[in-house]
């Protein structure tokens, strides 16, 4: 079941790649080391990840078919990917870097998915990760209401639980699993879009994803229109309008 739409979704790839970029800056090079990107989606941040790192070699895995078919096109040099999911990810062998952008927002339980991910990062690794946390913005609290509406909560059972932590929390966890240099940041990235409308299509590359996949095709298309209705009655139409996005970026590396 997949509900991501790589066009949809690169939409507003200039936007949504600052925080990658971000991300990016935070990790040290790893020159012939290994490397890991979970929930790669298409692959080209990927593929600038593997470079900019100095990996030899970098998987990108995905549980998207349709995402992954883009990969493809960045494979090769050291650079491959894989279709399977974060929430069975054991490697045998643990990675130099565990990278994830924009994709642990899609996982639940935290709590438990964090002491996995350390399993996965060698001695001396690093682990990165950047995740949107933007559940309490208009554009989230939206859907969630309409989810919690007949006829959607029927379907639905009600609104998505949100599994992104307090910063703090995160901070917390790292250091407890044995990583030092632990660096957590929230930021929030200021969007200038052309109109609230560019809201609801950013949204439905990406959050709405998830309702998308529970409901039917007409289902999904009354649930859009009514979130549409709700937007704008909650938002002014102002042109360009400010699209605020919050943020968590961290860092930390494992003990030698
Ligand atoms: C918002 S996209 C981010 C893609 C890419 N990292 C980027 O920065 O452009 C989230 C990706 O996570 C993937 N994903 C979500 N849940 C996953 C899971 N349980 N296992 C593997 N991939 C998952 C989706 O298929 C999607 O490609």
């Amino acid at each position: 079941m997949s509900s991501w739409n790589p066009e949809q979704y690169e939409r507003f790839r200039n936007e949504r790649s600052k925080p990658f970029f971000d991300l990016l800056d935070m990790v040290t090079p790893i020159p012939g080391g290994r490397a890991i990107d979970l929930g790669c989606g298409t692959g080209e941040l990927t593929k600038v990840m593997h470079e900019r790192v100095g990996a030899k070699s970098t998987v990108g895995l995905d549980n998207s078919e349709t995402m992954l078919e883009r990969s493809r096109e960045q494979a090769g040099r050291g650079l491959a990917f894989k279709l399977g999911t974060i929430l069975r990810f054991r490697p045998r062998t643990p990675y130099d870097l565990v990278f994830s952008n924009a994709a642990l927002q899609w996982v639940d339980e935290h709590e438990s998915l964090f002491p996995k991910l350390a399993e996965a990062v060698a001695p001396g690794g690093q682990i990165a990760i950047q995740m949107p946390d933007n559940d309490t913005h208009v554009s989230h609290l939206v859907a969630d209401a309409l989810a919690d509406e007949d006829p959607f909560l029927r379907v639905l059972g009600g609104p998505r639980t949100w599994p992104v932590l307090a910063p703090e929390r995160y901070a917390e966890i790292l250091d407890s699993l044995g990583f030092t240099d632990i660096e957590v940041v929230l930021r929030i990235y200021v969007h200038h879009l052309e109109s609230r409308d560019s809201i609801v299509e950013w949204v439905k590359g990406t959050y709405l994803t998830y309702y998308k996949a529970r409901l039917t095709e007409q289902e999904y298309e009354e649930f859009l229109k009514r979130y549409r209705e709700g937007l704008y009655a909650a938002l002014p139409d102002t042109r360009p309008v400010v699209y605020t996005y919050r943020r968590l970026l961290m860092h930390a590396v494992k003990a030698s």
